[in-house]
C-alpha cells in the first residue's frame, strides 16, 4: 500500500505537519517519498527583470526548503526525491503525482496565506478536486 507518496510543501506550519506525517506513513508503508515545491511562473508577474529576480529568489528559497525536507527524510532512512516545479501550484502537484506514478498525495489543509476563515486553502481544494489518486489533507 502506498509505494510512492507525494508530499507538497510550501514552508507553512500546516505543510510541516503534513510533511512529518508523510515521513511517518512512508516509514510504516516502506514507501518512496517525493517532495514537491512549486514556484509561480512568468505569466503571473510579467516579463520584467524584477519578475526574473523574484522567481530566482523563490527558486532558491524553494531549493532550501526541499533540502531540509530531504535531510529529515534521509535521517528517517527513507528513499527520497525532491522536485522543484514552476507553474500553477495545484496543476503542477497533480502532474508530478501522475508523472511519478504516486498512489497518495499529502498536503496541509492551509498554507502561507494569512486569511484563515475557510477550512481549506485553494491549492489543497483544487488538488482534492482534480487529482487522479487519493489525497490526504493534514490538519
Ligand atoms: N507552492 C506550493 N508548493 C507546494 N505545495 C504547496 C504550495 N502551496 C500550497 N501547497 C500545499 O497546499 C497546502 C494548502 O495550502 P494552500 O495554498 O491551499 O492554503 P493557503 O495558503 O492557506 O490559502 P491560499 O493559497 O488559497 O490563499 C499546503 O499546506 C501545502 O501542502
Ligand atoms: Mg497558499
Amino acid at each position: 500500500m502506498f509505494a510512492r507518496i507525494l508530499i507538497a510543501v510550501d514552508g507553512s506550519e500546516p505543510s510541516k505537519k503534513a510533511f512529518d506525517k508523510s515521513v511517518f506513513l512512508a516509514q510504516k508503508c516502506n514507501s518512496k517519498l517525493y517532495v514537491v515545491h512549486v514556484v509561480l511562473d512568468w505569466e503571473y508577474g510579467g516579463d520584467s527583470a524584477a519578475t526574473f529576480e523574484l522567481i530566482e529568489e523563490l527558486r532558491a528559497k524553494g531549493m532550501e526548503l526541499l533540502e531540509q525536507c530531504k535531510k529529515q527524510a534521509l535521517k528517517s532512512n527513507l528513499q527520497v526525491k525532491t522536485l522543484l516545479e514552476q507553474g500553477d501550484y495545484a496543476h503542477e502537484i497533480i502532474e508530478v503525482a501522475k508523472r511519478k506514478d504516486c498512489d497518495l498525495i499529502m498536503m496541509g489543509s492551509r498554507g502561507m496565506s494569512p486569511f484563515k476563515e475557510l477550512l481549506l486553502g485553494s491549492v489543497s481544494l483544487k488538488v482534492m478536486h482534480h487529482a487522479s489518486c487519493p489525497v490526504m489533507i493534514v490538519r
